[in-house]
C-alpha cells in the first residue's frame, strides 16, 4: 500500500549566521511525514529539533537561513512559494504549536479576541460572525467551556492556555501540525490528559503531527516513529514498535533507551549516555557522535557513516549491527 506523504524533507541544511561565520545547526536532513501518522522528533537540549520545525514552516529568524535542501508539504514547495500564496497556505495546511507557546498568547487581549484575529489574519473572508461561532466550536473540541472566551490569558490555567495554543494551531483544519514540546511546561497529570486530547483530536479531525520532545518514553508511546536527532542529523528513524530493544539500533539510540527505566529489564544497569554534545562550531569529524560512542572504531572519526535500511528503521551509523552486544 502507498501511503501519501504530507511532509517531505529533502536534504535540508539550516545555518545560523554568527560572528564565527555560518554554524549549520540542521545538517543534510531527510525524511517524510506520512497521512494520519505521527512521527517524535527526539534529541538532546541544542540538537537542532526547533531549528529545523521552524525551517518546515519556513518561520526561520534570528540570521538563521536554509543552506540547500528542498521542504514539500501536501506536495508543494514551501520554499517556491510567493508569500501570498504561503500566509494562506500556512496554518490551513500546516501549523505549530511553538515551544513555550503558553506565554505566547497576549496577555492584554481576551482569547476570544486572539482567536479570531487568527482565524481572520490567515482567511479574510471569513466574517466576525463566523470566526466567533468557529472559536466557540474550537473550544469545545479542546474540552473548554465556550464561555471562558472572554478571560484573559491570566485568568485561566497553565493547562487551559495551552489547550487554546492547541485549538488555534488546529483552527483552520491543516493537514499537518508541528508540535514542539507542547506539555513540557505542565504537570504530569495535565500533560498525559493534553496528550489524550491531542491523539483523539488527531483521530478526529485527520491530521499528521511531528511531535517534538527530549522524552523519549513519552513519545515513542505516542509516535508511529521516532526520529533521533543528534548535533543537527537525524541518526535514526525508527519504528517505534522496536525501541523496546536496543539491539540494530543507533548507539545514541541505544543510550536513551538505557536511559528509560521501564524500557530496560532488572538486570540491566540504567545508564546514561557519557559526555556533551559537541558546540555548533566543534562538529567532530566522520560520525559526529563517536567521542562519545562506546562503538567506536578509527573509521567512525575518519568517514561519515552509512545510511542503512534495516527492518526496525533508518540508521546511520559504521556499526549499529554491535548494537546490543556490549549489554548486560
Ligand atoms: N540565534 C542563534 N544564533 C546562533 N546559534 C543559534 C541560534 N539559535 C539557536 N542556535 C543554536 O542552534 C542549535 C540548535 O538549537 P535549537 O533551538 O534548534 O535546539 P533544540 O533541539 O530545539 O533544543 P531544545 O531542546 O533546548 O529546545 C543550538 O546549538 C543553538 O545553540
Ligand atoms: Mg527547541
Amino acid at each position: 500500500m502507498s501511503r501519501t506523504p504530507v511532509l517531505e524533507v529533502n536534504n535540508l541544511s539550516v545555518g545560523y549566521q554568527t560572528t564565527k561565520g555560518v554554524l549549520e545547526a540542521v545538517r543534510k536532513v531527510d525524511f517524510s511525514v506520512y497521512e494520519n501518522e505521527v512521527v517524535g522528533l527526539i534529541g538532546e537540549s541544542g540538537s537542532g529539533k526547533s531549528t529545523l520545525a521552524y525551517a518546515i514552516m519556513r518561520l526561520l529568524k534570528n540570521g538563521a537561513h536554509v543552506t540547500e535542501g528542498s521542504v514539500k508539504v501536501l506536495g508543494q514547495d514551501l520554499y517556491n512559494m510567493d508569500p501570498e500564496t504561503l500566509r494562506t497556505f500556512r496554518w490551513s495546511n500546516i501549523s505549530m504549536v511553538f515551544q513555550s507557546a503558553m506565554n505566547a498568547l497576549n496577555p492584554v487581549m481576551t482569547v476570544e479576541q486572539q482567536i479570531i484575529d487568527t482565524l481572520r489574519f490567515h482567511d479574510p473572508s471569513i466574517s466576525k460572525k463566523a470566526a466567533l461561532e468557529l472559536a466557540r466550536e474550537l473550544f469545545r473540541l479542546v474540552r473548554i467551556d465556550p464561555s471562558r472566551l472572554k478571560s484573559y490569558p491570566h485568568e485561566l490555567s497553565g493547562g487551559m492556555r495551552q489547550r487554546v495554543i492547541i485549538a488555534i494551531a488546529i483552527a483552520l483544519n491543516p493537514k499537518f501540525v508541528i508540535m514542539d514540546e507542547p506539555t513540557t511546561a505542565l504537570d504530569v497529570v495535565v500533560q498525559k490528559s493534553i496528550l489524550d486530547q491531542i491523539m483523539e483530536l488527531k483521530e478526529r479531525l485527520g491530521f499528521s503531527i511531528l511531535f517534538i520532545s527530549h522524552d523519549f518514553s513519552l513519545v515513542s508511546e505516542i509516535a508511529d516513529r521516532v526520529a533521533v536527532m543528534y548535533c543537527g542529523r537525524l541518526v535514526e528513524v525508527a519504528n517505534s514498535g522496536t525501541l523496546s530493544t536496543p539491539d540494530g539500533h543507533h548507539p545514541y539510540t541505544e543510550g536513551l533507551i538505557h536511559a528509560i527505566p521501564r524500557f530496560t529489564d532488572k538486570k540491566t544497569k540504567l545508564r546514561g549516555i557519557p559526555g556533551t554534545p559537541p558546540a555548533l562550531d566543534k562538529i567532530p569529524s566522520g560520525c559526529s557522535f563517536h567521542p562519545r560512542c562506546k562503538y567506536a572504531e578509527e573509521v567512525c572519526s575518519l568517514q561519515a557513516p552509512p545510511i542503512v535500511k534495516t527492518e526496525k528503521s533508518i540508521v546511520e551509523c559504521h556499526f549499529h549491527a554491535k548494537v546490543g552486544e556490549h549489554n548486560g
